[in-house]
Protein backbone atom coordinates (compact mmCIF):
# COMPACT_ATOMS: atom_id res chain seq x y z
CA UNK A 1 0.00 0.00 0.00
CA UNK A 2 0.89 3.61 -0.94
CA UNK A 3 -0.04 6.27 1.70
CA UNK A 4 0.37 10.34 1.03
CA UNK A 5 -0.97 12.65 3.90
CA UNK A 6 -0.96 16.01 2.59
CA UNK A 7 2.14 15.83 -0.02
CA UNK A 8 3.08 18.78 -1.73
CA UNK A 9 5.79 20.12 -3.69
CA UNK A 10 7.12 23.63 -4.07
CA UNK A 11 9.39 24.43 -6.92
CA UNK A 12 9.70 28.16 -6.40
CA UNK A 13 6.37 30.00 -6.56
CA UNK A 14 5.04 26.98 -8.53
CA UNK A 15 3.01 24.60 -6.76
CA UNK A 16 3.68 21.21 -8.76
CA UNK A 17 1.77 18.78 -5.81
CA UNK A 18 -0.67 20.62 -3.23
CA UNK A 19 -1.79 18.53 -0.08
CA UNK A 20 -2.56 15.22 -1.89
CA UNK A 21 -3.97 12.80 0.47
CA UNK A 22 -5.04 9.30 -0.51
CA UNK A 23 -4.03 5.42 -0.57
CA UNK A 24 -3.31 3.15 -2.94
CA UNK A 25 -4.17 -0.28 -2.50
CA UNK A 26 -3.36 -3.80 -3.10
CA UNK A 27 -5.25 -5.89 -5.24
CA UNK A 28 -6.70 -3.83 -7.72
CA UNK A 29 -5.12 -1.03 -11.04
CA UNK A 30 -5.21 1.67 -9.32
CA UNK A 31 -5.06 4.89 -12.43
CA UNK A 32 -3.53 8.00 -11.77
CA UNK A 33 -5.12 11.08 -14.15
CA UNK A 34 -4.63 14.51 -14.94
CA UNK A 35 -3.89 16.65 -17.35
CA UNK A 36 -0.29 17.80 -18.29
CA UNK A 37 1.64 19.41 -15.86
CA UNK A 38 -0.92 18.44 -13.57
CA UNK A 39 1.82 17.16 -10.72
CA UNK A 40 1.94 13.01 -11.59
CA UNK A 41 5.69 12.57 -11.94
CA UNK A 42 6.18 14.75 -9.25
CA UNK A 43 3.94 12.65 -7.20
CA UNK A 44 5.82 9.92 -8.26
CA UNK A 45 9.27 11.08 -8.03
CA UNK A 46 8.05 11.53 -4.15
CA UNK A 47 6.79 8.07 -3.70
CA UNK A 48 10.71 7.16 -4.40
CA UNK A 49 12.14 9.15 -2.40
CA UNK A 50 14.12 11.31 -6.14
CA UNK A 51 12.17 14.26 -5.00
CA UNK A 52 11.90 15.77 -1.25
CA UNK A 53 8.07 16.52 -0.13
CA UNK A 54 7.62 20.77 0.74
CA UNK A 55 5.36 19.17 3.17
CA UNK A 56 3.60 16.41 4.27
CA UNK A 57 4.59 12.86 3.94
CA UNK A 58 3.99 9.60 1.93
CA UNK A 59 4.71 6.08 3.03
CA UNK A 60 5.18 2.70 1.31
CA UNK A 61 4.05 -0.17 3.76
CA UNK A 62 4.26 2.31 6.86
CA UNK A 63 8.07 3.50 5.89
CA UNK A 64 10.14 5.87 3.58
CA UNK A 65 11.58 4.69 0.56
CA UNK A 66 14.84 5.65 2.40
CA UNK A 67 14.33 3.06 4.95
CA UNK A 68 13.60 0.21 2.81
CA UNK A 69 16.23 -2.43 2.67
CA UNK A 70 16.64 -3.72 -0.83
CA UNK A 71 13.87 -0.93 -2.54
CA UNK A 72 13.29 -3.24 -5.64
CA UNK A 73 12.07 -6.27 -3.70
CA UNK A 74 9.24 -3.59 -2.49
CA UNK A 75 8.32 -1.54 -5.26
CA UNK A 76 8.80 -1.50 -8.66
CA UNK A 77 8.72 1.48 -10.68
CA UNK A 78 9.27 2.68 -14.18
CA UNK A 79 9.22 6.38 -14.14
CA UNK A 80 11.43 7.40 -17.54
CA UNK A 81 12.50 4.84 -19.70
CA UNK A 82 15.50 6.83 -21.09
CA UNK A 83 16.93 6.72 -17.45
CA UNK A 84 19.55 4.04 -18.53
CA UNK A 85 23.04 3.93 -18.75
CA UNK A 86 23.22 3.63 -23.18
CA UNK A 87 26.33 1.83 -23.13
CA UNK A 88 25.55 -1.20 -21.22
CA UNK A 89 23.53 -3.82 -22.79
CA UNK A 90 19.64 -4.93 -21.25
CA UNK A 91 21.18 -7.33 -19.58
CA UNK A 92 23.96 -5.62 -17.69
CA UNK A 93 21.15 -3.11 -16.96
CA UNK A 94 19.57 -5.77 -15.03
CA UNK A 95 22.03 -7.48 -13.48
CA UNK A 96 23.45 -3.89 -12.35
CA UNK A 97 20.16 -3.59 -10.58
CA UNK A 98 19.78 -7.31 -9.01
CA UNK A 99 23.23 -7.28 -8.16
CA UNK A 100 22.61 -3.77 -5.80
CA UNK A 101 19.40 -5.06 -4.62
CA UNK A 102 20.20 -8.44 -3.66
CA UNK A 103 17.92 -10.33 -6.14
CA UNK A 104 19.37 -13.26 -7.59
CA UNK A 105 20.75 -13.33 -11.03
CA UNK A 106 18.67 -15.74 -12.63
CA UNK A 107 15.87 -12.77 -12.08
CA UNK A 108 17.22 -11.28 -15.17
CA UNK A 109 16.30 -13.71 -17.79
CA UNK A 110 12.94 -14.18 -16.12
CA UNK A 111 12.01 -11.08 -16.67
CA UNK A 112 13.83 -9.85 -19.81
CA UNK A 113 11.57 -13.09 -21.54
CA UNK A 114 8.66 -11.59 -19.75
CA UNK A 115 9.00 -8.59 -21.41
CA UNK A 116 10.07 -9.85 -24.51
CA UNK A 117 13.54 -8.88 -24.99
CA UNK A 118 15.38 -12.13 -24.80
CA UNK A 119 16.55 -11.70 -28.44
CA UNK A 120 18.64 -8.10 -27.90
CA UNK A 121 19.50 -8.89 -23.98
CA UNK A 122 23.58 -8.59 -25.45
CA UNK A 123 22.51 -5.51 -27.17
CA UNK A 124 23.25 -1.80 -26.32
CA UNK A 125 20.10 -0.23 -24.85
CA UNK A 126 21.11 3.18 -26.89
CA UNK A 127 20.10 1.25 -29.91
CA UNK A 128 16.46 0.69 -28.51
CA UNK A 129 13.22 2.03 -30.04
CA UNK A 130 10.99 3.99 -27.86
CA UNK A 131 8.09 0.46 -27.00
CA UNK A 132 11.71 -1.50 -26.52
CA UNK A 133 13.53 1.09 -24.04
CA UNK A 134 9.47 0.97 -21.89
CA UNK A 135 9.74 -2.80 -22.10
CA UNK A 136 13.61 -2.18 -20.31
CA UNK A 137 11.74 -0.12 -17.78
CA UNK A 138 9.31 -2.83 -16.92
CA UNK A 139 11.48 -5.34 -16.69
CA UNK A 140 13.40 -3.24 -14.20
CA UNK A 141 10.26 -2.50 -12.20
CA UNK A 142 9.65 -6.48 -12.14
CA UNK A 143 13.31 -7.64 -11.22
CA UNK A 144 12.62 -7.64 -7.62
CA UNK A 145 9.08 -9.10 -7.54
CA UNK A 146 7.88 -6.76 -5.96
CA UNK A 147 4.13 -6.34 -3.94
CA UNK A 148 4.20 -2.88 -5.46
CA UNK A 149 4.40 -1.73 -9.33
CA UNK A 150 4.33 2.19 -9.87
CA UNK A 151 4.19 2.78 -14.13
CA UNK A 152 4.22 6.58 -15.38
CA UNK A 153 2.93 6.56 -18.66
CA UNK A 154 3.76 2.73 -19.39
CA UNK A 155 2.07 2.40 -23.10
CA UNK A 156 4.01 5.20 -24.14
CA UNK A 157 5.53 3.91 -27.26
CA UNK A 158 4.27 0.15 -27.40
CA UNK A 159 2.45 -0.90 -30.06
CA UNK A 160 -1.23 -2.32 -30.05
CA UNK A 161 0.19 -5.59 -28.95
CA UNK A 162 2.13 -4.33 -26.95
CA UNK A 163 -0.57 -2.16 -25.37
CA UNK A 164 -2.43 -5.26 -24.91
CA UNK A 165 0.45 -7.24 -23.02
CA UNK A 166 0.78 -4.49 -20.45
CA UNK A 167 -2.64 -4.27 -19.94
CA UNK A 168 -2.70 -8.04 -19.60
CA UNK A 169 0.39 -7.66 -17.26
CA UNK A 170 -0.99 -5.05 -14.89
CA UNK A 171 -4.34 -7.22 -14.35
CA UNK A 172 -2.53 -10.38 -13.42
CA UNK A 173 -0.35 -8.03 -11.30
CA UNK A 174 -3.17 -6.63 -9.29
CA UNK A 175 -4.86 -10.49 -9.57
CA UNK A 176 -1.84 -12.12 -7.74
CA UNK A 177 -2.75 -9.14 -4.71
CA UNK A 178 -0.32 -6.72 -5.53
CA UNK A 179 -0.37 -2.88 -5.42
CA UNK A 180 -0.36 -1.55 -8.75
CA UNK A 181 -0.10 2.36 -9.50
CA UNK A 182 -0.29 3.91 -13.06
CA UNK A 183 -0.32 6.63 -15.17
CA UNK A 184 -1.83 7.59 -18.34
CA UNK A 185 -3.31 9.91 -20.75
CA UNK A 186 -4.94 7.05 -22.60
CA UNK A 187 -8.30 7.36 -21.14
CA UNK A 188 -10.04 5.18 -23.22
CA UNK A 189 -6.95 2.72 -22.19
CA UNK A 190 -7.20 3.63 -18.49
CA UNK A 191 -11.39 2.74 -19.01
CA UNK A 192 -10.14 -0.94 -20.09
CA UNK A 193 -7.24 -1.47 -17.47
CA UNK A 194 -8.01 0.45 -14.17
CA UNK A 195 -10.78 -0.74 -11.26
CA UNK A 196 -9.76 2.42 -9.39
CA UNK A 197 -8.86 6.39 -10.32
CA UNK A 198 -7.11 8.74 -8.29
CA UNK A 199 -7.57 12.29 -10.88
CA UNK A 200 -5.59 15.12 -9.93
CA UNK A 201 -5.54 18.93 -11.53
CA UNK A 202 -2.93 21.43 -10.92
CA UNK A 203 -1.58 19.17 -7.90
CA UNK A 204 -4.38 19.07 -6.06
CA UNK A 205 -7.20 16.03 -5.55
CA UNK A 206 -10.32 16.05 -8.20
CA UNK A 207 -11.32 12.21 -8.02
CA UNK A 208 -10.56 9.15 -5.74
CA UNK A 209 -13.08 6.98 -6.93
CA UNK A 210 -14.18 3.65 -8.33
CA UNK A 211 -14.00 3.49 -11.93
CA UNK A 212 -17.97 2.90 -12.51
CA UNK A 213 -18.68 5.58 -9.71
CA UNK A 214 -16.03 7.86 -11.81
CA UNK A 215 -18.01 7.75 -14.91
CA UNK A 216 -21.56 8.46 -13.15
CA UNK A 217 -20.57 11.35 -11.05
CA UNK A 218 -18.91 12.99 -13.85
CA UNK A 219 -20.48 12.61 -17.13
CA UNK A 220 -23.71 13.06 -18.69
CA UNK A 221 -26.37 10.43 -19.37
CA UNK A 222 -28.84 11.24 -21.94
CA UNK A 223 -31.02 10.10 -24.47
CA UNK A 224 -30.40 10.58 -28.01
CA UNK A 225 -33.88 10.82 -30.42
CA UNK A 226 -34.48 10.77 -34.12
CA UNK A 227 -37.85 10.88 -35.75
CA UNK A 228 -39.21 11.79 -38.69
CA UNK A 229 -42.16 13.96 -36.97
CA UNK A 230 -39.91 16.06 -35.15
CA UNK A 231 -42.17 19.17 -34.44
CA UNK A 232 -44.62 16.56 -33.29
CA UNK A 233 -42.35 15.55 -31.28
CA UNK A 234 -40.99 18.57 -29.60
CA UNK A 235 -44.46 19.61 -28.71
CA UNK A 236 -45.31 16.17 -26.94
CA UNK A 237 -41.96 16.35 -24.92
CA UNK A 238 -42.73 19.96 -24.43
CA UNK A 239 -45.95 19.50 -23.33
CA UNK A 240 -45.05 17.18 -20.50
CA UNK A 241 -42.40 19.24 -19.04
CA UNK A 242 -39.49 17.52 -21.28
CA UNK A 243 -36.30 19.82 -21.90
CA UNK A 244 -34.90 18.93 -24.98
CA UNK A 245 -31.51 19.93 -26.86
CA UNK A 246 -31.27 19.81 -30.56
CA UNK A 247 -27.70 18.19 -31.28
CA UNK A 248 -27.54 19.05 -34.87
CA UNK A 249 -28.32 16.52 -37.70
CA UNK A 250 -31.79 15.80 -36.99
CA UNK A 251 -30.81 14.54 -33.59
CA UNK A 252 -32.46 15.17 -30.40
CA UNK A 253 -30.91 14.99 -26.85
CA UNK A 254 -32.87 14.72 -23.44
CA UNK A 255 -30.60 14.79 -20.45
CA UNK A 256 -30.92 11.91 -17.80
CA UNK A 257 -31.92 8.11 -17.82
CA UNK A 258 -35.90 9.12 -19.61
CA UNK A 259 -35.78 6.29 -22.54
CA UNK A 260 -38.31 4.82 -21.24
CA UNK A 261 -40.65 7.59 -20.43
CA UNK A 262 -40.14 9.28 -24.15
CA UNK A 263 -40.93 6.12 -25.97
CA UNK A 264 -44.05 5.69 -23.87
CA UNK A 265 -44.97 9.55 -24.42
CA UNK A 266 -44.42 8.87 -28.40
CA UNK A 267 -46.29 6.01 -28.43
CA UNK A 268 -49.39 7.32 -27.10
CA UNK A 269 -48.77 10.44 -29.49
CA UNK A 270 -48.19 8.20 -32.53
CA UNK A 271 -45.40 10.01 -32.56
CA UNK A 272 -42.87 7.30 -34.71
CA UNK A 273 -39.38 7.54 -33.39
CA UNK A 274 -36.43 6.25 -36.16
CA UNK A 275 -33.93 6.19 -32.69
CA UNK A 276 -34.50 6.13 -28.69
CA UNK A 277 -31.02 5.72 -27.48
CA UNK A 278 -29.46 5.66 -23.86
CA UNK A 279 -26.00 7.27 -24.13
CA UNK A 280 -23.51 7.31 -21.19
CA UNK A 281 -20.66 9.40 -21.88
CA UNK A 282 -17.10 8.03 -21.93
CA UNK A 283 -13.88 7.80 -19.76
CA UNK A 284 -12.92 10.26 -21.67
CA UNK A 285 -15.06 12.91 -21.78
CA UNK A 286 -16.01 12.33 -17.73
CA UNK A 287 -12.12 13.14 -17.59
CA UNK A 288 -12.42 16.17 -19.68
CA UNK A 289 -15.34 17.66 -17.68
CA UNK A 290 -13.85 17.13 -14.35
CA UNK A 291 -10.50 18.28 -15.47
CA UNK A 292 -11.73 21.28 -17.62
CA UNK A 293 -11.17 24.17 -15.61
CA UNK A 294 -7.47 22.34 -14.54
CA UNK A 295 -6.18 22.47 -17.88
CA UNK A 296 -2.95 24.79 -18.02
CA UNK A 297 -2.27 24.07 -21.65
CA UNK A 298 -4.53 24.52 -24.25
CA UNK A 299 -4.33 24.18 -27.48
CA UNK A 300 -5.95 26.15 -29.75
CA UNK A 301 -7.75 24.59 -32.56
CA UNK A 302 -6.90 24.68 -35.95
CA UNK A 303 -8.92 26.94 -37.78
CA UNK A 304 -8.51 24.73 -40.80
CA UNK A 305 -9.94 21.43 -38.70
CA UNK A 306 -13.60 22.83 -38.36
CA UNK A 307 -16.55 20.77 -37.57
CA UNK A 308 -14.01 18.06 -36.78
CA UNK A 309 -12.45 19.25 -33.74
CA UNK A 310 -14.24 17.08 -31.36
CA UNK A 311 -13.15 18.60 -28.45
CA UNK A 312 -14.85 22.30 -29.22
CA UNK A 313 -17.79 20.08 -30.41
CA UNK A 314 -17.92 18.36 -26.88
CA UNK A 315 -17.61 20.83 -24.74
CA UNK A 316 -20.45 22.63 -26.42
CA UNK A 317 -22.40 20.19 -25.75
CA UNK A 318 -21.16 19.50 -22.03
CA UNK A 319 -22.41 22.96 -21.29
N1 LIG B 1 12.34 20.06 -11.43
C1 LIG B 1 11.36 20.96 -11.60
N2 LIG B 1 11.60 22.28 -11.47
C2 LIG B 1 10.62 23.18 -11.65
N3 LIG B 1 9.33 22.86 -11.95
C3 LIG B 1 9.04 21.58 -12.10
C4 LIG B 1 10.03 20.54 -11.93
N4 LIG B 1 9.43 19.34 -12.14
C5 LIG B 1 8.14 19.62 -12.42
N5 LIG B 1 7.90 20.93 -12.40
C6 LIG B 1 6.60 21.59 -12.64
O1 LIG B 1 5.65 20.95 -11.82
C7 LIG B 1 4.43 20.78 -12.51
C8 LIG B 1 4.02 19.32 -12.48
O2 LIG B 1 4.86 18.59 -13.35
P1 LIG B 1 4.73 17.01 -13.57
O3 LIG B 1 5.84 16.62 -14.50
O4 LIG B 1 4.68 16.36 -12.25
O5 LIG B 1 3.32 16.88 -14.28
P2 LIG B 1 2.65 15.60 -14.96
O6 LIG B 1 1.29 15.50 -14.40
O7 LIG B 1 3.54 14.43 -14.85
O8 LIG B 1 2.53 16.08 -16.47
P3 LIG B 1 2.60 15.20 -17.85
O9 LIG B 1 1.25 14.62 -18.01
O10 LIG B 1 2.87 16.23 -18.89
O11 LIG B 1 3.68 14.17 -17.70
C9 LIG B 1 4.62 21.35 -13.89
O12 LIG B 1 4.11 22.66 -13.93
C10 LIG B 1 6.12 21.37 -14.05
O13 LIG B 1 6.51 22.42 -14.89
MG1 LIG C 1 4.50 13.21 -16.21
Amino acid sequence: MIELAGLSKRYGDKVAVDRLTFAVRPGIVTGFLGPNGAGKSTTMRMILGLDHPSAGDVRIDGRHYAQLKDPLTYIGALLDAKAVHGGRSAYNHLLCLAQSNGIPKRRVAEVLDTVGLTTVARKKAKGFSLGMGQRLGIAAALLGDPRILMFDEPVNGLDPEGIHWIRNLMKSLAAQGRTVFVSSHLMSEMALTADHLVVIGQGRLLADTSMPDFIRQNSRSYVRIRSPQRERLLDTLHESGITVVEAGGGVLEVDGGKAEQIGELAARHGVVLHELSPQQASLEEAFMQLTAEAVEYHAHADPGLGPQDRSAGWKGRAR
